[in-house]
């Protein structure tokens, strides 16, 4: 053992807190994305990267990035904000590569925070060492010199930690205010300046590129997915659902094809985070609250809600990603060549490793090819499971009607869900239920509303009743239920499309997957099937001849209570038509006396019942799987 790696175990066995979390940087370095800066409590020599200059300075095939016409606010700014605490070496080579980055003239501030390391032991052998280490590090903070804009310096009087270290590195001055964390054993590429410059021009100055729910860009090469993946298997004679956990030790792989060179994605980056000024605020508020209420950043089904059980507050992760979560936030990522990437991390030795783990992909290079920007309409957006989603598909009238059910159908099959007349408390249960059986043909039917618009925001496909009616006014609708006509529409053009179609109620949750699938088992003797005693409707393909504009207005014409269903089913029986009632094993829920069973595929209520009552009882049925602010407490990945 060298002598360097003897001191690093004496001081590691004086930092005894630290020693907990050896275990799971083992783990969770392999996804090697939050950890890293754990593996600072290092004093190992590392080696030290050529100086950037070795590189050509061409600045030729860079054009694209500079296009003189595209202006940022007169009032735009960028600071770096540099989080360092005890490795000089890391620090050298994380500012040197700052320093050497192409600027362009723009006025760059750069901030730098060190953390002061722990004193434990006031008579601690090792304290001058460590105070001597300290003051070489400012030191040469000291001597940086930064000819791009102010530099700033804040020496921390104590160990304030990761968590403190990020969250308070920035509270916004304004919304042309942005902000790019590294933390030190970054290095980053020439262009990166560059770059986000282009970016933030391209996706935050251009109105017609720009999306609130960005809340930045990260520069590090996406490798991971934080989603743990559970697949649900059938078993032929029992029918039972068997969730098991199929996260492999490398959890979910990230596919994407080599045209994606910028894309959208839920998760932070820790390696060269660009943070917008907005979204950052808005978190610094949510967290105050959540954190002074006591309100843990519980997310479950994801791997870094296992860290923050483990570490607790020693990281900020879990607390940003639990916020992303609630508001469906997207971070912009790069997907270049090579394993290639603007910014990558060294994975500094750590008391883990004893050695450097070394940098998880390449830096680009001055040479290197950086396409164009592609407008905000062609990228893709994908969630904490790496799965893709596909925001703001909403129907307004006739012709949008063919590509979003066309988009929305699987195998053929598409559920329609009417959420009038409900609280959208049970709406988002109801969705987390889809999220949970991997249920995603649904489309949403409600009147217009922000409500309806930020669901279709987060990825739900949904029919504006109110402007989809716009196109019948001439007909003279006034004594029909508009609803009633949208629904009964809708489900004309599905048939026509030949996808077999449900519709249900919001009063009602599906348990179990079967639930569906059985309808697709039951005979081929007739088209429409109705539940015997809750509102469901599933009418196949071959009833489109029978599902005519005349039996559209039929429908909507008829007066009586009732969900959708219970109507369909009465008119299709005052015309003739043969139906089924299916039994559907359901569950009323009643003020009393219901109970669930094994085999129960959905639960029901009656609408007068009350909501507050019908939510304590779906609370004890464990049915109940939304938070305080109305998201799904898990994550649920499928494998497919
Ligand atoms: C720039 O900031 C000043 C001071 O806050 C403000 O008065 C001005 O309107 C801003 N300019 C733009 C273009 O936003
Ligand atoms: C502090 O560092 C200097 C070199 O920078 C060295 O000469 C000195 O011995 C160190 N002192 C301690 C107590 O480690
Ligand atoms: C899922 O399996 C992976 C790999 O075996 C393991 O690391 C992870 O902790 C498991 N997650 C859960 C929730 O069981
Ligand atoms: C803004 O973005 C749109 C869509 O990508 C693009 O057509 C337009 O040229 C951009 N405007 C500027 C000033 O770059
Ligand atoms: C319910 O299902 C679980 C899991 O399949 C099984 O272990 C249990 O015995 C079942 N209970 C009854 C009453 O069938």
């Amino acid at each position: 053992m060298s002598r360097s790696a003897i001191l690093n175990e004496v001081l590691n066995l004086n930092m005894a807190p630290k020693r907990g979390f050896y275990p799971l940087v083992l783990i969770v370095s392999l996804s090697a994305l939050f950890i890293f800066s754990l593996h600072r409590y290092s004093s190992l020599p590392l080696p030290s990267s050529p100086p950037m200059t070795q590189f050509p300075l061409t600045n030729t095939n860079l054009n694209i990035l500079q296009n003189p016409n595209i202006q940022t606010s007169p009032n735009f700014s960028l600071t770096i904000k540099v989080l360092t605490y005890d490795r000089l070496p890391s620090l050298t080579r994380c500012l040197r590569s700052l320093a050497a980055a192409h600027y362009d003239n723009d006025k760059v501030n750069i901030h730098i925070f060190i953390d002061h390391f722990k004193v434990l032991d006031q008579k601690d052998e090792y304290l001058d060492q460590k105070l001597n280490e300290s003051r070489q590090i400012l030191d040469f903070v000291d001597g940086f010199e930064w000819r791009f804009g102010q530099k700033m310096v804040h020496y921390r009087t104590g160990n304030v930690g990761l968590q403190a270290q990020w969250l308070e590195a920035w509270w916004p001055a304004s919304d042309d205010e942005f902000a790019f964390v590294v933390e030190d054993d970054i290095e980053l590429s020439p262009l990166y300046y560059r770059f986000l410059r282009g970016l933030i021009v391209n996706y935050y100055y251009n109105a017609s590129n720009y999306s609130p729910w960005i809340y930045g860009a990260s520069l590090q090469r996406p490798r991971f997915v934080p989603g743990i993946s559970v697949a649900i298997k059938f078993v032929a004679e029992s029918e039972t659902i068997i969730v098991c956990n199929v996260t492999g030790k490398h959890g979910n792989k990230i596919h994407l094809d080599e045209d994606t060179q910028v894309f959208l994605y839920q998760l932070v980056g820790t390696w060269g985070q660009l943070l917008f000024p907005k979204p950052w605020k808005e978190f610094r508020l949510w967290y105050d609250i959540h954190k002074t209420k006591g309100i843990k950043p519980i997310l479950d089904g994801m791997v870094t809600t296992g860290w923050y059980k483990k570490m607790g507050d020693k990281i900020w992760t879990p607390w940003f990603i639990k916020f992303i979560h609630s508001r469906t936030y997207f971070n912009i990522y790069t997907n270049f060549p090579h394993e290639s990437a603007l910014s990558v991390s060294h994975r500094d030795a750590g008391v883990n490793y004893g050695k450097t783990a070394g940098p998880d992909s390449n830096l680009l290079k001055e040479t290197s090819q950086i396409s164009k920007f592609s407008p905000l309409r062609n990228l893709k957006w994908y969630d904490f499971c790496f799965q893709e989603v596909s925001p703001n598909r909403i129907v307004n009238n006739v012709h949008d009607l063919d590509p979003i059910l066309k988009s929305t159908q699987k195998s053929n099959t598409l559920i329609l869900v009417n959420i009038h007349r409900t609280s959208k408390m049970f709406i988002k249960n109801l969705l987390c239920h889809f999220e949970r059986l991997n249920v995603r043909n649904y489309v949403l039917v409600g009147p217009a509303s922000d409500f309806l618009f930020d669901l279709a925001r987060r990825g739900n496909p949904v029919i504006n009743v109110d402007r989809f009616l716009d196109d019948f006014k001439k007909l003279k609708l006034s004594n029909v239920k508009n609803e009633v006509f949208v629904m009964a529409y809708v489900v004309k053009k599905a048939l026509e499309m030949n996808y077999d179609t449900w519709v249900l109620d919001h009063d009602m949750i599906p348990v179990k997957p079967e639930l569906f699938f059985d309808f697709l088992k039951l005979g081929l003797s007739v088209d429409f099937y109705v539940g015997e005693r809750f509102g469901i409707l599933f009418a196949k393909s071959s009833g489109s001849e029978i599902w005519t504009d005349r039996f559209v207005y039929e429908i909507a014409g008829m007066g009586g209570e009732g969900s959708f269903g219970i109507l369909v089913g009465k008119l299709l029986e005052a015309k003739g038509v043969k139906l089924e009632r299916v039994n559907d094993e359901g569950v009323e829920v009643k003020d009393s006396g219901s109970l669930m069973k094994n085999e129960t595929k959905v639960v029901f209520w009656n609408s007068g019942l009350g909501l507050e009552l019908v939510r304590n009882r779906l609370e004890s049925f464990g049915l109940w799987i939304i938070d305080g602010e109305c998201n799904c407490k898990a994550v649920i990945c499928h494998s497919s």
